[in-house]
């Protein structure tokens, strides 16, 4: 039997420069699985920064540039066989919607940070684009790559927990407890900045990961919600926490709780089911276990391991190692790319089985919209927006 060698799917990326955060948690989760090379970049707008994370990463001169116009309309003049394939986001929010559109109207697949945009509207004129265009779209909810987090989802819809009555989940980090932006942290600059993080930080930082792990465990939709913001630092212009009541299509309520001033934190997202057979709860911080608490029976906790027989085959395929091994974040998004390079193998356009995708974007867009919107009215409890296809 002969093997051909599998070719590298050519990457792109926009951000992630030296002493950026996103953008090498990409590069690494992209290369495990080798399954892609970094062919091109815009890492910075910082020249030096930018000629520097280009040299680090090997890539020629040619194939670094300082504006990301200037990097998609040069891959776009390549031959076919030599262009970049998929263009990774990792910037700011408020240039993720301009640089998708510009790389799906140039034929490029889109794999962006979150969230999907700055607005809702925003992200709707995206999906536009992306219905016109096609290619294909993945947004980087890396929490959603976890493997006890598809366990977790089957063992709900497998209806392990009955009806579900309560979701709680909550995210709290410290970092921002001080007033970094004064300090010249540029993390902190551009997400308490409006113009580049859009209409909240905290919510829209990390809140639309918590609501995007919500929905996705429990297959429930929230339909409406009712929130306090706040803002602890001083002169601080956007969101820093922020407690949230929520309720579902399918008749759950419960909570979400996002903040970035929990002082001695790290980023101890953690989820909490509650159904009328029993409960489920996850942490990130410990992601290899999954508690599953069944009523009237002893807890049991399920842990992640190819060897572990217990698991769904959702999970399992998301797995590298035997059990007490211990798999992380890295692997988490590794495991979005490797869905990624399945779906440019198959030569599928849309969305990316296994990988969030545009609808998931309107999800999280509308909800910072309903958090924001319900801050200020006097009803309090909110509607989401629409997010159909109709754009209305
Ligand atoms: N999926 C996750 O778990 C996760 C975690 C952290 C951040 N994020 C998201 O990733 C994005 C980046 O966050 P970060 O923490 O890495 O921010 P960061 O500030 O560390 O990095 C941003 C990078 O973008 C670069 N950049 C800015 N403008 C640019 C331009 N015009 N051209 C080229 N490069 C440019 C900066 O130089 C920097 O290298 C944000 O949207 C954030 O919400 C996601």
């Amino acid at each position: 039997m002969t093997f051909s060698p599998l070719s590298r799917i050519r990457l792109g990326m926009v951000g992630g420069g030296q002493g950026a955060f996103i953008g090498q948690v990409h590069r690494l989760a992209a290369a495990l699985d080798g399954e892609f090379e970094l062919v091109c970049g815009a890492f910075s707008r910082s020249p030096e920064n930018n000629r520097h994370t280009g040299a680090l990463c090997g890539l020629p001169a040619e194939r670094i540039h300082t504006d990301w116009r200037q990097l998609i309309e040069d891959e776009r003049r390549r031959p076919a066989d030599q262009r970049m394939q998929l263009l990774v986001i990792a910037t700011p929010n408020h240039l993720h919607v301009p640089i998708a559109e510009a790389a799906l109207d140039a034929g490029f697949h889109v794999f962006s940070e979150k969230p999907a945009a700055l607005s809702l509207s925003e992200a709707q004129r995206l999906a536009n684009t992306w219905r016109i265009r096609g290619g294909l779209y993945g947004l980087a909810h890396t929490y959603l790559g976890y493997p006890m987090v598809w366990q977790a989802r089957e063992m709900v819809r497998e209806g392990q927990l009955g009806r579900l009555r309560k979701l709680h989940v909550e995210y709290p980090q410290g970092w921002l407890g001080e007033q970094l932006e004064q300090q010249g942290n540029k993390q902190a600059a551009w997400r308490t900045d409006p113009a580049l993080a859009g209409a909240s930080g905290c919510m829209a930082d990390i809140g639309t990961h918590a609501f995007g792990l919500a929905e996705f465990i429990s297959g429930h939709r929230v339909s409406e919600l009712c929130a306090a913001l706040a803002s602890h630092a001083e002169g601080r212009r956007l969101d820093d926490d922020g407690d949230v009541l929520l309720r579902t299509d399918q008749g759950a309520s419960g909570t979400l709780i996002a903040s970035q001033v929990c002082s001695g934190e790290e980023n101890a997202l953690k989820v909490r089911l509650y159904g009328e057979r029993g409960a489920l709860e996850w942490h990130q911080m410990e992601p290899n276990s999954l508690l599953h608490r069944p009523h009237k029976a002893p807890m049991r906790v399920l842990r992640a391991g190819i060897d572990q027989p217990e698991l769904c085959q959702a999970a399992r395929q998301r797995l590298r190692l035997p059990g007490g091994h211990p798999e992380g974040y890295l692997e988490a998004l590794a495991n979005l790319y490797r869905d990624f390079a399945a779906a440019i193998r198959r030569g599928d356009g849309g969305d990316v089985e296994g990988v969030p995708g545009m609808a998931s974007g309107l999800r999280g867009m509308a909800f910072i919209e309903a958090v924001t919107a319900s801050q200020v009215s006097e009803r309090k409890w909110t509607p989401l927006p629409s997010t159909d296809e109709s754009g209305d």
